[in-house]
This record gives structure tokens, sequence and C-alpha cells, in this order.
């Protein structure tokens, strides 16, 4: 169907590094595999799609605009600036919930034998709540949340706390349906009290789905 004829939607994909020195940083284990199917289907279902793409190595989709980031940083410059002229969000990039106090200027050099290293880290903002918190009623926002327990609980508390529409919560405790796989089994909680668990299948299946449930004209 072409039942995303006219919108726009963003997506985001990846994981966002934070640097230490200038040739370590600190990342999460998201492929992108997740946000580049969705901006597939997406593209695919009529709609025009920007794809903000965080440390991915994945084959382009037809039809979709990519921008790339690398740090939370770089990600919240974009979407500020985009999220306005969009209909809606789709988050699916892992972002980085603390980046070091300080960036060393130089190689940190190794200490002596034995010698434990401490890091410091800061919080980054929560992207997700910053661009809801400014949301339109005509806008759609989608959180992704990833978990290895309390599944539920945290899944419901993320959607309270980002004011999202939907969450989808994944199960990144199971090699077979998180980080890098090319299947998932995702349950979608609406803020309308919505609730589904999709079975296990490709993450363009649950592309598919995700973008059937969140669509008004669908449901
Ligand atoms: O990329 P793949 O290998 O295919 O794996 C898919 C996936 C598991 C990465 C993906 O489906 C997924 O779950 N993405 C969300 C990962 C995540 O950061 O989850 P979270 O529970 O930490 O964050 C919840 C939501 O808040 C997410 O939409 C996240 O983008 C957003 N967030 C998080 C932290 C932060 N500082 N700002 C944010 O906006």
């Amino acid at each position: 169907p072409q039942d995303w004829a006219g919108k726009h939607l963003l997506v985001t994909a990846g994981g966002t590094q934070e640097d230490l020195d200038p040739v370590r940083y600190l990342s999460n284990r998201s492929s992108g595999k997740m946000g580049y199917a969705l901006a597939n289907a997406a593209s695919q279902r009529g709609a025009q799609v920007t794809l903000l793409s965080a440390n991915v190595n994945l084959p382009i989709p037809t039809g979709v605009k990519v921008i790339p980031v690398r740090t939370a940083a770089d990600l919240k410059d974009q979407l500020q600036q985009l999220f306005p002229t969009m209909d809606g969000l789709l988050m699916a990039a892992a972002v980085s919930d603390f980046r070091p106090v300080q960036v060393a200027e130089h190689k940190l050099k190794k200490t002596a034998a034995g010698e434990e290293m401490t890091l410091r880290f800061q919080q980054n903002p929560d992207l997700l709540k910053l661009v809801a918190a400014h949301k339109r009623p005509d806008q759609v926002v989608v959180g992704f949340a990833a978990e290895t327990h309390d599944w539920r609980q945290n899944a419901l508390h993320k959607l309270a706390a980002k004011q999202a529409d939907y969450i989808v919560l994944n199960d990144v405790s199971n090699p077979a349906i998180g980080f890098n796989s090319d299947d998932n089994q995702v349950t979608i909680f609406g803020a309308d009290g919505f609730q589904e668990q999709t079975p296990i299948e490709t993450k363009a299946a649950i592309a598919d789905h995700i973008l059937t449930v969140i669509n008004p004209k669908d449901r």
C-alpha cells in the first residue's frame, strides 16, 4: 500500500559514538538494521524519508535521504532542525546516555603496569524527550526501548517519561532478536493503551508492522 504517501518521516538508526581521545570512543552494539528496515519500508509505502544514520555500514535504502551523524550532539542538532518539518519520528537509534566529562586532546597513554584507570562521565540529554516535548498533535513520535530485564515495566516507564505516542520494546538480552540480528520480536505500546506483541520475524516485516500500527489511516 502507498498509505504513507504525502508524509515526511524522520528515522534514526545506529549507535552514537562519544570520544574519549582522538583515537578512542565509546559506543554500543546497534548495527542500524532496525532503523534502515523502517526507512526502507516507509519509503516503499510512499513516504518521503530522511534517515539520520549514526555509524552504520549498510546499503542506503532506495529513495531515502541519509544524513550521517556521529555523536549524540550531532544527532541532537539534526533532530532539532528537522523534527518541526516532519509528520513523524521513528527513533530507532541507540543514543549514548553518557559522554566523557573531558575529551583528551592527545591520545591517552598507558599507565604503569597493573594501575587502574578511571573515566568520568556526564549525562547526555534525552533527545527523544527533548523533541517530543515540542510535538504537534499532527505529528507521531515513536520511541524504541532496548531492555535486558523488567521489559514491560521499563517500556511503559519510557512511554510516559518521554511523552512518545508509541514505544517499541526490544529484548536485547536475546541475541537471536537483538542487536545486529536479521530478526526481531517487539511489543508495541501506545499512549492510548494499545498493546501488541509481534511474532519473531524479519526486521523488514517488523518495520512494516510498526508502520501499519502507527498510521491512523490503518487502524
Ligand atoms: O540496530 P540493530 O542492530 O538492528 O538493533 C536494533 C535496536 C535494538 C538498536 C533498536 O531496535 C532499539 O531498541 N533502539 C533503541 C535503543 C536505545 O537507545 O534504547 P533506550 O531504551 O536506551 O532508549 C529509549 C529511547 O530513547 C530510544 O528511542 C532512544 O533512541 C532514545 N534516547 C535514548 C537516550 C538518549 N540520551 N536520548 C534518546 O533519545
